[in-house]
């Protein structure tokens, strides 16, 4: 039976992978976090508490679970924030990866790394995995270095990039379109650059595309996106229009106009083709995952 060592459970991404893994009695599922306690509090999910800054602690951890499989959706996504706080975000997203890379590589287990677009310099889009990286952002650098430590250690490893997440999450940072949703909901301007884009990806995409890696033993570097381009400023205008909210409320601001600490790539689509023919995974019309984040934004009461 495949032992599952999930890393960074309590976040958007994490949560979801935790999600679709909760109640699989064909796996040992355990799950970890920064935080004392798991987000969903249920008998379904096993966890404790792993700061992944501790390089003993995931070796000890590592060493009593024993996992097969590490999936490693820990790390800081804050594009702002990392260019601002760069030691920090080293620690966070490269030298939490060493110590999983260190603890995975004694147990004898595969990793599946969550990396990122933001590899890309935005100039050449839509990207394919044999697409050369060029960050130019300080976050697109740890991710790259990260990476790069997945493919030296000789840990057998899926890296999956994935572009702009959107989805509900309990107790999250913030992402782009709940920020949006959030702010049209009380009558509140959007800016939004109509100068950046990606192909952005409904969580439970993302967390089905683990899975399957999981399931495949994958390995390799694999693409996952939704189906469809958008700039930041009509993805906006779809999510106004979708929750029903004033599309005049969103603003079109240049990238260079919004002052923000990090350059941005600017255009980061995927290209999906490996992921679809070698884990079945389905990219999904934005539409149709815009329409799901509305369901579950009301529904699921996380919001
Ligand atoms: N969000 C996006 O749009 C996006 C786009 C492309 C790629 N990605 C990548 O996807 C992955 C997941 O992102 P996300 O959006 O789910 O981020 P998130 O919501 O911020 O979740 C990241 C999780 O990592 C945990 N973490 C950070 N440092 C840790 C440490 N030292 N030990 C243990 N856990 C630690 C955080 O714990 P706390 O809860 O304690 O803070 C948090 O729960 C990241 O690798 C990110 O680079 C994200």
């Amino acid at each position: 039976m495949k032992r599952v060592l999930i890393c960074g459970s309590n976040g958007l991404l994490g949560q979801r992978i935790a999600l679709a893994l909760g109640g699989r009695t064909d796996l040992e599922v355990l799950n970890t976090g920064r935080q004392r306690s798991f987000v969903h509090d249920h008998k379904l999910f096993d966890y404790t508490q792993l700061d992944l800054g501790s390089r003993s602690d995931v070796r000890s951890l590592m060493s009593s679970f024993q996992p097969t499989t590490v999936v490693n959706a820990a790390g800081v996504a804050d594009v702002d924030w990392c260019e601002t706080h760069r030691e920090e975000a080293w620690r966070t997203n490269v030298a939490t990866v060493e110590h999983v890379l260190d603890g995975a590589r004694r147990v004898g287990a595969r990793i599946i790394h969550i990396s990122t677009d933001y590899v890309f310099d935005g100039r050449n889009s839509p990207y394919a995995e044999s697409a050369l990286p060029c960050p130019v952002n300080y976050y697109g650098k740890t991710k790259l270095a990260a990476e790069n430590a997945v493919h030296s250690s000789g840990v057998p490893a899926a890296i999956l990039r994935v572009c702009l997440l959107f989805g509900t999450a309990m107790g999250t940072a913030n992402s782009f379109a709940t920020k949006v949703v959030r702010s049209l909901r009380v009558g509140e301007n959007v800016n939004a650059a109509p100068d950046i884009g990606c192909n952005p990806l409904h969580v439970s995409s993302a967390a089905a595309a683990v899975v399957a890696a999981l399931e495949n033993d994958a390995e390799g570097i694999f693409h996952i996106s939704g189906a469809d381009f958008a700039n930041r400023y009509d993805f906006a205008c779809m999510l106004a229009a979708t929750f029903g909210y004033s599309e005049g409320l969103v603003l079109s601001v240049k990238t260079t106009d919004l002052n923000l600490p990090a350059v941005r790539p600017m255009s980061t689509g995927f290209v999906t083709s490996k992921a679809e023919r070698q884990l079945g995974f389905r990219p999904l019309p934005l539409r149709q995952t815009v329409s799901m984040f509305k369901q579950e934004f009301f529904h699921l009461a996380v919001n």
